[in-house]
This record gives C-alpha cells, structure tokens and sequence, in this order.
C-alpha cells in the first residue's frame, strides 16, 4: 500500500487547498478524554491514547472546525477556525423550521429592479451568506467575482447577448443543429430554440425592462472555481443560493443568470475580459438590485418526484 504521507506532501496540501492549514493542537491538561473530537473529525487526525485525544495525523485536518467547536473543555484549538465573533449557536436552531420554509418560498427571482444602487457592504454581506455555505472537503474553493460599475455590466451584457445571437444562428444551420442533437441530447436544440424565440420577442420591445439575458440590477456576481473538481459545480451552486436567499432577506432582489454563466464559458473572450483563470470555470451567475415589484402571493411548485427506496 502506497503510505498516504507520500502523496499528501505539504506544499501539494496547501495548493490543493489553496490556503495553508495547521494541524489542530490538544491541550493534554484540559482534555478529559470523552473521545467526541476523534469521533466527530471525518479526516481522523485524532487517536484516544491513554485516555487523552491525541493528533496523530495533523496533516490531514481540512479545518473544518469540528473539534474545536465541540470540545466541551475548550482543550482542542485549531488555529484557522477559531472565530472573534461573540455568536454562538443558540439551545434551538436560528430559524425556525416554518420560517425557514417562508422564506424559502418568498425568495422568487427579481428581473425588475430600480436605479437604486446596492452598496459595497450589503454586497460583501450577501457574499459573506455564501462563505459559510458548506464545500466539499471545506476546500472553500468558491472565488467571486462582483461587477458593480454599470459600464462593465453593460459589457458583459452585450458579450453575452453577442455571444447568444451566433448560437441561435447556428442552431438555424440543420448539420450544427444535428451535431448539437447528437452532443447534447434530442431537446437540446429545441431548448435552445425556445429561448431565441424569447430572446427574438424582447429585442422588438421598445423599453428594456426585464431584459434577457442579464437584466438591468445594480450588480452582477459570478461564482467560478477549479474545473479538476468534480464537485466544484455544486460547492458554488450551493454558495450562490445562499446569497440569494440572504439578498432576499435584506430587501434585496436576485435572480441567476444561466446564459451569463453559459457565454463566459463557450466565449473565451469574455472569460478572459473577467480573468478567469484557465483551469476555472464559471459555476453560477446572479443579478442582484433593489427589487421595483413586489410579489403579492406564493405559488405551488408540482410535487416533488421521490422514489422511496
Ligand atoms: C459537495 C459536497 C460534498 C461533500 N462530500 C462529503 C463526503 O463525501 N463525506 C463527508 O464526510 N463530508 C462531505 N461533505 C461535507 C464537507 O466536508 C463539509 O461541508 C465541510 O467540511 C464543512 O463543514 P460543515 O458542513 O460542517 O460546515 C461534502 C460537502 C459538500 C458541499
Ligand atoms: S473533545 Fe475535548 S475533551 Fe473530549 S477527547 Fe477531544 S479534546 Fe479531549
Ligand atoms: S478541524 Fe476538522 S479536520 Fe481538522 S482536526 Fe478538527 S475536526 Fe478534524
């Protein structure tokens, strides 16, 4: 067997995790050795050794924070995870479970926005809902990118819609078309074809309001990350979302922006315009502005299909 410490050198952990991580550290004397520190760390760097937790394979922790955050006798520490804040999870969850399901409900996507500008800190805030989601591994791999000068809105806007315009015409094109059908599945093109048709219909309106492809808010974020990671789509997926539902909680309206997300990765230009590094791909792109409707009702959704195995 190929000995782990081998292939997890230091400086490839660090790259890997793209921050340098310590080992955790025991306070021998404080420690009344209940074992919950080596039950609860899913990258098993403690041992109970005569009583005692002992690191035993510190290189391994991911600085999840477990152990520090579960030791009842403050004996384990961790240097990266030990927080300034006076917070403290409460004797029951924050939010209650129907309060939750609320918002959950509430949080619909906002296309019509007015001038009002979102500010630096609500944006850092909104962001700060996503660097607390959870990501596999904790790698924390999610990297944002946050336009808030209307003139670089304006261009990724028309790159976007650029770029859209030359896919609706190859779909026009019968052999592109059939090569798309054959790459991405029967509905692809009709999918594709269905939002032309919308794309077509908005183009006719005098007034650009709700505006395919990116409508008109106060900022643009964009979530990227390694492309190597099979898990990366669903680390910024899921950090997106929270910053969706925590712009909704401030007032704050978003929606995401799939052919955003589509254009920056089929349209090399405009990933490079955003700097994007070449082993990244966009995961996620959201519009977020001061919302100008307000929606007076909550809607039914189609019943989960769940098989029950
Ligand atoms: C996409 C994804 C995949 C994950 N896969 C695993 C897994 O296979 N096994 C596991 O024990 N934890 C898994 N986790 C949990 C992460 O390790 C955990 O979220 C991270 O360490 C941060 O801890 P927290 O969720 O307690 O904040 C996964 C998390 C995400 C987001
Ligand atoms: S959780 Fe704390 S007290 Fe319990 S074994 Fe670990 S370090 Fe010791
Ligand atoms: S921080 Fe997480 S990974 Fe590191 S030792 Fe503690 S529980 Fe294990």
């Amino acid at each position: 067997m190929v000995e782990y410490r081998d292939i997890l050198e230091k400086s490839k952990k660090d790259a890997l995790y793209g921050r340098e991580i310590s080992p955790p550290h025991v306070k021998k004397d404080k420690c009344i050795g209940c074992g919950l520190c080596v039950d609860i760390c899913a990258a098993l760097v403690f041992e109970l050794r005569e009583k005692k937790s002992e690191v035993i394979y510190g290189e391994k922790c991911n600085a999840c924070g477990h152990c520090w955050a579960i030791c009842s006798e403050e004996a384990v520490t961790q240097p990266q995870v030990i927080t300034t804040t006076s917070l403290r999870p409460g004797s029951e969850p924050a939010v209650s479970a129907d309060s939750l399901q609320l918002l959950i409900r509430e949080r619909r996507s906002v296309r019509l926005f007015n001038d009002n500008a979102v500010s630096k800190e609500d944006l850092i805030k909104i962001i700060n809902a996503g660097r607390y989601a959870p990501t596999s591994s904790n790698r924390q791999a999610v990297n944002y990118i946050v336009l808030s000068n209307q003139q670089k809105i304006s261009k990724l806007r028309s790159s976007v819609e650029n770029f859209m315009e030359k896919t609706f015409k190859m779909m026009e094109n019968r052999a592109i078309a059939f090569f798309y059908k054959m790459k991405y599945g029967p509905l692809a093109v009709d999918l594709l074809r269905h939002y032309a048709i919308n794309y077509q219909i908005l183009k006719t309106r005098k007034e650009k309001k709700a505006y395919f492809p990116l409508p008109f808010g106060s900022a643009v974020i964009i979530v990227h990350s390694q492309s190597f990671d099979s898990l990366a789509q669903f680390n910024c997926a899921i950090a997106l979302y929270n910053c969706s539902l925590m712009a909704h909680s401030m007032g704050l309206g978003s929606c995401f922006m799939g052919f955003v997300q589509i254009g920056i990765n089929m349209d090399k230009k405009i990933k490079h315009w955003l700097d994007i590094p070449k082993g990244n791909q966009a995961y996620g792109a959201m519009v977020i502005g001061h919302p100008n409707v307000k929606y007076r009702r909550l809607v039914e959704r189609k019943e989960p299909n769940i098989r029950w195995l």
